[in-house]
C-alpha cells in the first residue's frame, strides 16, 4: 500500500531539522504522490526554496503575495491537500497553530485546512520539555491532530535528549498508515464480529484455578480494529486485564470455557465474522472442591474433564458465518494449523510459533502466517495492533471474494 496519488501538503518551518524533509519529499514523490511545499519565513534560513521545489516538482509558497503582483492562496492550498504534514514543527510554529496567530502563510493554511494534520516537532529538549510546549502538544492533540513524537539523540545545540524531529522514514510510515487505515475505514459497516479473548480461568476450589498466559491483547486489538472500521463488535474476554471503551465494542466478561460457549450461543446467529482469539483452557476440574483444598496429604490428583471445543462447535453450527481461528503451535506448526482449518470447519486460520521470538501470548508484538484451504500468507514480526490490522485486512479481502 503507498502514498500513490495522495495530495501531500508538507509545511516547513524554521528549524535545523528542515534539512531532512528533502528525503521525505524524494520518498513520496518517489512512490507517486503529488507534494506541495510551503514553509515560513524563518525556514528559509535553514533550506532553499529551490531545492524543495526541484524535488518536489512544484514552486514553493512562503508569502502571500507571488511574482508579478499574484496572490498565493492559502485556502486553495489548504483546500488541495489530503493530508497536511508540519515538518519540522518548531516550537514557535507549534504555538502559533494551535492559539491561532496567524501571521505568515503556512499558519494561515493550517487554520484554513479540512485535512488530517501531521505534527513533528523538533526542537531544543529543554523547549521540548517546557511545560508550555506540553501544553501545546496536549492542545494540538485535542484538536485531532496526530503528533509524530520528536526522538531522543544529539541536538543540534550538542546537548543530548528527546528534541530530534522524527526520521523522514518515520513520518513516511505514519502517513502511508493513515492512508491505509483511511482506505478501511468503514469497510466493515453493517458487519457484526463476535470475537473470544483471554485466557480462561477453570476453577479448582474458591481460591485456586487452572489457567494460562493470555493477556487478552491480540483478541481487543482485534475488537478495536473492527470497531474502527464500522463493525459492531460482540467481544466476549476471559479473566484480562485488558480494557476498551467503544461504543461499537459491548464487553462481556465471563472466567471459565463452560461460560464463553454459553455467552458466545447467545449471540452466534446474528453475527456475521466469528474470531476465537482465547487461549481457552482444554481441560477442566471434573469437581470443583466447595472448601479450600487443604495440604494434608503428601500428593494431590486432580481429575480434569475435557472442555467443550467452542470454536469447533462454531463450526459445526456454522451458516452464514465467516470463521477465524488462532493456532498457537510449538511443533509441526503448519500442519497442525491446517488440520485445525479443517476440523473446526474454519475459513481461515491465524497462526503463530511459540518458536518465533516475540509471538505468542505475552508479548506486545506477534508474528503470523495466515491460511485458507487454498492461501498462505507470512508476514513479519509486529505489535498486536498492526497484526490485527494485517488479520482484518485480509478478512475484508475474503470476504469480497
Ligand atoms: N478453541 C476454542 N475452544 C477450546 C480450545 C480452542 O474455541 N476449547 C479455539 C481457540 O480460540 C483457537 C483455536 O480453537 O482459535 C485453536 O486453539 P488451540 O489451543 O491452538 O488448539 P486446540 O484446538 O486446543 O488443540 P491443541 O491444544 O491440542 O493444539
Amino acid at each position: 500500500m503507498s502514498v500513490s496519488g495522495k495530495k501531500i501538503l508538507i509545511a516547513v518551518s524554521g528549524g535545523i531539522a528542515a534539512y531532512k524533509i528533502h528525503f521525505l519529499i524524494r520518498d513520496f514523490v518517489k512512490k507517486g504522490a503529488d507534494v506541495q511545499v510551503i514553509m515560513t519565513p524563518d525556514a528559509e534560513q535553514f533550506v532553499t526554496k529551490l531545492s524543495l521545489s526541484t524535488l518536489s516538482k512544484k514552486p514553493v509558497y512562503s508569502d502571500f503575495y507571488g511574482e508579478n503582483g499574484t496572490w498565493n492562496s492559502h485556502v486553495e492550498l489548504a483546500l488541495w491537500a489530503d493530508v497536511m504534514v508540519v515538518a519540522p514543527c518548531t516550537a514557535n510554529t507549534l504555538s502559533k497553530m494551535v492559539h491561532g496567530m496567524c501571521d505568515n502563510l503556512v499558519i494561515a493554511t493550517y487554520m484554513s485546512a479540512k485535512c488530517p494534520v501531521l505534527i513533528a516537532p523538533a526542537m531544543d529538549l529543554d523547549m521540548y520539555v517546557h511545560p508550555s510546549t506540553k501544553k501545546n502538544l496536549e492542545l494540538a492533540e485535542s484538536f485531532g491532530h496526530t503528533i509524530i513524537p520528536a526522538e531522543s539523540g544529539e541536538l543540534a545545540s550538542g546537548l543530548i535528549g528527546q528534541g530530534r524531529m522524527a526520521e523522514p522514514s518515520t513520518i513516511y510510515n505514519v502517513v502511508e498508515k493513515y492512508f491505509q487505515e483511511e482506505l478501511h475505514s468503514n469497510n466493515f459497516e453493517g458487519k457484526t464480529f463476535l470475537i473470544t479473548a483471554g485466557p480462561t480461568y477453570e476453577a479448582i476450589d474458591p481460591v485456586r484455578f487452572i489457567g494460562n498466559h493470555s493477556s487478552g491483547k491480540m483478541g481487543f486489538s482485534l475488537a478495536e480494529e473492527a470497531a474502527k472500521r464500522g463493525a459492531k463488535v460482540i467481544l466476549i474476554s476471559g479473566p484480562s486485564a485488558q480494557t476498551i471503551i467503544d461504543p461499537n465494542v459491548d464487553v462481556y466478561r465471563v472466567t471459565s470455557a463452560k461460560e464463553m460457549l454459553a455467552k458466545v450461543f447467545e449471540f452466534y446467529d446474528k453475527i456475521d465474522i466469528g474470531i476465537a482469539s482465547a487461549a481457552v483452557a482444554d481441560y477442566a476440574p471434573k469437581e470443583v472442591a466447595k472448601e479450600k483444598i487443604k495440604k494434608n496429604d503428601e500428593n494431590l490428583t486432580i481429575e480434569l474433564v475435557k472442555n467443550p471445543d467452542i470454536l469447533k462447535t462454531m463450526g459445526e453450527k456454522k451458516k452464514h458465518q465467516f470463521l477465524v481461528g488462532f493456532a498457537l503451535e510449538t511443533q509441526n506448526e503448519e500442519e497442525n494449523a491446517k488440520g485445525k482449518l479443517a476440523k473446526k470447519n474454519l475459513d481461515m486460520i491465524v497462526l503463530n510459533s511459540l518458536r518465533d521470538e516475540g509471538a505468542g501470548f505475552k508479548n506486545d508484538t506477534n508474528k503470523i502466517k495466515i491460511f485458507t484451504k487454498t492461501e498462505k500468507v507470512e508476514f513479519d514480526l509486529k505489535s498486536k495492533d498492526d497484526v490485527a490490522r494485517d488479520i482484518l485486512n485480509f478478512v475484508e479481502s475474503q470476504l469480497l471474494k
